[in-house]
């Protein structure tokens, strides 16, 4: 097979350090088309890293001659635009969150089944070396059964590209818990080997809406704009096997230093925390803390990217799968569904 011919949608920031440059870092891969509806964006993006055609409308770009599309769009499009993708007969790499709620995350299911293309979501976290070594430790049953998790990523000022589609309901589908708080609660699902959740707890805050002066490398800033939605979230998620997922996500947070992250693995056998990896045990009487040496700087993107395209020429299943984002989209619904409501919600799956 030739290199895979290959489509982005979406010329914003995630189209750039992630997967303009994870393509381009491989050999099998060549990016030949890229769509975006900012005109300006879009020749800069094309000429700087030389991809020979340029659209306006992602109708366009699926008519070319595609193995593969990558959709990095504003979370509103990621279904619609998956769906047409697949239909066209284009494997696609979708952006997290897959969608904005379970119902659109089901149809872009549905469209991977009926057309058999690959439908992968872009849950990089889960191609860091140390998630990967830790899966290793998991899958060999070092850390016994697992029946605790907490995941907290509270940063100090980060709220993405305040009042522009990020922070409007109607495009993102909520605040941090459905931008960040969707890796965590993915790797969380994915050590834990997706238990059948059975209840889930959720609490949203929003407090520094008129943050809108301080800017980040995300998204583009509209002073004008709407900032509608969560920008911190707590949840605690429950399973029909014991186990417990707690969550602690904000974009804002009066805390020292840029923010702060935790996430720690209690198992029966062995518990461990990432950012350095450390596994924590007992042997021979004696607590025991491991550090796996890790080889050298390894690239969640191009991992992530090499996977996909893996999948596409091995035709080996994606994972993450669209079954697994359907399942943190899932928790996601229950865990506003609580916040709303101030009580704990059932949760199916
Ligand atoms: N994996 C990660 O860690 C990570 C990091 C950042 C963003 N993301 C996700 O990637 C997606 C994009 O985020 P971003 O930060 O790149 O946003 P962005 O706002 O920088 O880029 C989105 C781009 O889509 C374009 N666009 C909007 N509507 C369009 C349409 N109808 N047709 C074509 N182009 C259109 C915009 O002009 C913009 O250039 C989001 O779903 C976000 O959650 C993931």
């Amino acid at each position: 097979m030739g290199k895979l011919r290959v489509g982005i949608i979406g010329a914003g920031g995630v189209a750039r350090y992630a997967h303009i440059h994870g393509y381009q870092a491989l050999e099998d891969a060549e990016i030949v088309a890229i769509c975006d509806v900012n005109e300006d964006r879009l020749k800069k993006m094309a000429a700087e890293y030389k991809i020979p055609k340029t659209f306006r409308e992602y109708q366009d770009l699926l008519k070319e001659d595609l193995d593969a599309v990558s959709v990095c769009l504003p979370n509103y499009l990621h279904s619609q635009v998956t769906v047409a993708a697949l239909e066209a007969g284009k494997n696609v790499l979708c952006e997290k969150p897959m969608a904005i709620d379970a119902a659109e995350a089901k149809k872009m299911l549905e469209a991977a089944e009926r057309t058999g293309k690959k439908l992968m979501v872009g849950f990089h976290r889960r191609f860091g070396q140390e998630a990967q070594v830790l899966k290793g430790f998991i899958e060999r049953g070092e850390l016994g059964n697992i029946y605790y998790i907490k995941a907290t990523n509270l940063r100090r000022r980060s709220i993405p590209g305040a009042g522009g589609w990020f922070t409007t309901k109607r495009l993102s589908g909520g605040g941090v818990l459905i931008d960040i708080g969707v890796h965590n609660l993915d790797l969380a699902f994915w050590f834990m080997g997706h238990p059948k959740p059975t209840s889930a707890l959720g609490v949203t805050y929003q407090k520094f809406s008129h943050l809108k002066r301080v800017p980040t490398r995300f998204g583009d800033m509209d002073e004008k704009g709407v900032v509608d939605v969560e920008d911190m979230a707590l949840g605690l998620i429950k399973f029909e096997n014991g186990a417990a997922v707690f969550l602690e996500v904000s974009w804002a947070a009066h805390i020292g230093g840029g923010g702060t992250r935790e996430f720690r693995i209690l198992g029966t056998k062995a518990g461990a925390t990432l950012s350095p990896l450390t596994i924590y045990t007992i042997q021979n009487e004696q607590l025991l803390d491991t550090t796996p040496v890790l080889r050298g700087k390894q690239d969640h993107y191009v991992e992530e990217i090499r996977h996909f395209l893996d999948c596409i020429k091995e035709d080996k299943n994606c994972d993450p799968s669209g079954e697994e984002g359907l399942f943190v989209t899932q928790i996601v619904d229950a865990l506003y569904e609580s916040a709303g409501k101030g009580e704990t919600v059932q949760v199916s799956t």
